[in-house]
């Protein structure tokens, strides 16, 4: 049953190659092209957002980030069945998001509904952690901004505290982002995640902040690289090691 299942979503993954960038790295500095600037989103899942973005703003090239093949394959389809020309999906972990763009390649990032990683000891893995933050200000232009939705108050909170931390300057914050008086002036997409919470009656936590200067946590994305550097080393053992015993 899974090899036929892996041969299937490999022909999926063909049909829609025109949205897939399989060399990331090759891009690093290059994504703009004629378009206005480039837009991220971390952990795009079936790729709603993104899609709807790009609709929206055809000058603009939205690109996502997805960690699951089985995944990023439906918003691929998904971009595909809307015609875009200005969306494109990466499969990869978003810890390596530096060895993709070049510093202040990026205009805007969009972080939805993101892992909650509840348990304290895998609170680092969180998108808004001090594992990602650095990265984020370092591939964000100056100044630039990040905009979260999530159902999950706990993560919510957190994240809040982060951006404090980093001095982050809030530009809108809620608890409940579809009963504010300025819903309508964010033009919000909704996600798939976003769609099944709110037919839940779930509320959802919206905050939009401006990224600190660069010079001004340079010890967070020193540290922040060091620790990406030993991963990195790691990982490539563990490969090396795998490899010695096939
Ligand atoms: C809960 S889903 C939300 C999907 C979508 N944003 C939405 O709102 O419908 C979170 C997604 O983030 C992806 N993800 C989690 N950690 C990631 C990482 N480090 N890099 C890239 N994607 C990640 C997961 O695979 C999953 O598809």
């Amino acid at each position: 049953m899974r090899p036929r299942n892996k041969k299937n979503l490999e022909k999926r993954l063909d049909a829609c190659s025109k949205y897939l960038v399989n060399a990331p790295e090759s891009k690093k500095g290059n994504w703009k092209g004629s378009f206005k600037c480039v837009r991220l989103e971390i952990g795009c899942g079936k790729g709603g957002f993104i899609t709807g973005m790009a609709e929206k703003n055809p000058d603009v090239l939205y690109v996502g980030i997805e960690l699951v093949r089985s995944v990023i394959v439906t918003a691929a389809e998904k971009a595909a069945a809307a015609g875009v020309e200005n969306v494109l999906f990466v499969n990869a972990n978003a810890l390596f998001i530096e060895d993709f763009f070049e510093e202040g390649e990026i205009d805007e990032l969009y972080l939805n509904f993101s892992d909650p990683w509840p348990r304290d000891r895998y609170h680092k893995n969180r998108l808004t952690s001090d594992t990602f933050m650095p990265l984020y200000v370092k591939i964000l232009k100056e100044r630039g901004c990040l905009i979260q939705k999530t159902d999950n108050r706990d993560l919510f909170d957190f994240s809040l505290e982060i951006y404090k931390n980093y001095g982050c300057e809030f530009i809108r914050s809620s608890y409940d982002l579809h009963s504010e008086p300025w819903y309508g002036e964010i033009a919000n997409v909704v996600t798939e995640y976003e769609e099944r919470f709110l037919s839940l009656g779930v509320p959802i936590n919206y905050a939009a902040v401006r990224m600190p200067e660069r010079a001004s946590i340079a010890d967070k994305i020193a540290a922040c690289e060091e620790n990406i550097a030993k991963r990195k080393a790691f990982r490539s053992k563990a490969r090396e090691n795998k490899t010695e015993t096939v």
